[in-house]
């Protein structure tokens, strides 16, 4: 798992990997821990790997999380001189909430005239399950409690009949993203530049080595000047690029 895709658990976590893979060794049947491990080992067998994965890691996100986080890219995108072309990178984008928050504030401000109509969104995940409920845009309408009303109206299709209590987002904000499978722990050379990079709650997974060279080469296809935001409680990683911190979990990239 580590040198796979970098997660990193010391001895303190062992009940919770238990915790997580045992019911799936009981659903497969195993015999126990060293069975599973032999799956995990055999190249033949990914889909069980990703699986193993996904649950080991959470994928836990709701639309507008840390919202200051949007209110700060919202003043800095205003400051802007030009209407020139804008990139936004959703690096560890799980079901695509972050992806589609950003989507939403873009188009608002595109209508606003604040933003040019040239800005994409890429959001990328390790998961294949997660990026393929992602690409559906359907999400419970719990996970959409931080959009405000009028964004709920512009953007959304209230489910009814079998489909109440979900939500499905239009295609003016689905089209504006692109999703793939990206591993952060290998190279993902030919990507960028952007100009906004969201690489939020996922380096928590890594252990302190490899969350530096995570945020080192995400931060090398940043733009000089650009935007790079943090899960808040994760501090700030003593990454090599220099950075300025604007405020708990956003930083911008020296010019
Ligand atoms: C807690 S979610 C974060 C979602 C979103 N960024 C947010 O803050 O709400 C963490 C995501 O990181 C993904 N992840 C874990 N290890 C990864 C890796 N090596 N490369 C890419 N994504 C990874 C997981 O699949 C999961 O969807």
């Amino acid at each position: 798992m580590y040198e796979a895709v970098g997660l990193s658990y010391n001895e303190s976590k062992k009940s919770l990997i238990h915790s997580r893979l045992a019911p799936r060794i009981q659903r497969l049947g195993l015999g126990g821990f060293a069975e599973y491990i032999a799956i995990l080992d055999d190249v033949s067998q990914a889909a069980e790997f990703q699986m193993a994965v996904d649950l080991l890691t959470t994928n836990e996100t709701y639309f507008f999380r840390e919202p200051k986080h949007y209110e700060l890219l919202e003043r800095e995108l205003m400051q802007r001189r030009s209407k020139t072309p804008l990139s936004v990178w959703s690096a560890a984008a799980s079901f695509g909430d972050e992806a589609y928050s950003t989507a939403m504030l873009l188009a608002d401000m595109q209508t606003q005239g604040r933003v040019g109509p040239d800005w994409s969104i890429l959001a990328t995940d390790i998961s294949q399950r997660v990026l393929l409920s992602a690409q559906e845009a359907v999400y419970p309408n719990d996970r959409l409690r931080a959009v405000s009303p009028e964004r709920l109206r512009r953007y959304c299709l209230r489910g009814e009949g079998p489909m109440e209590g979900q939500s499905k987002l239009q295609d003016k904000i689905c089209t504006r993203v692109e999703f793939g499978q990206l591993n952060l722990c290998k190279p993902f050379d030919g990507l960028g530049p952007f100009d906004v990079i969201f690489l939020r709650n996922v380096l928590i997974y890594f252990d302190p080595p490899t969350k530096i060279d995570v945020v080192d080469r995400v931060l090398a296809t940043l733009r000089p000047g650009g935007l790079f935001f943090l899960g808040t409680a994760e501090g700030r990683v003593p990454c090599k690029t220099p950075l300025q911190t604007l405020q708990p979990g956003a930083f911008r990239k020296a010019p």
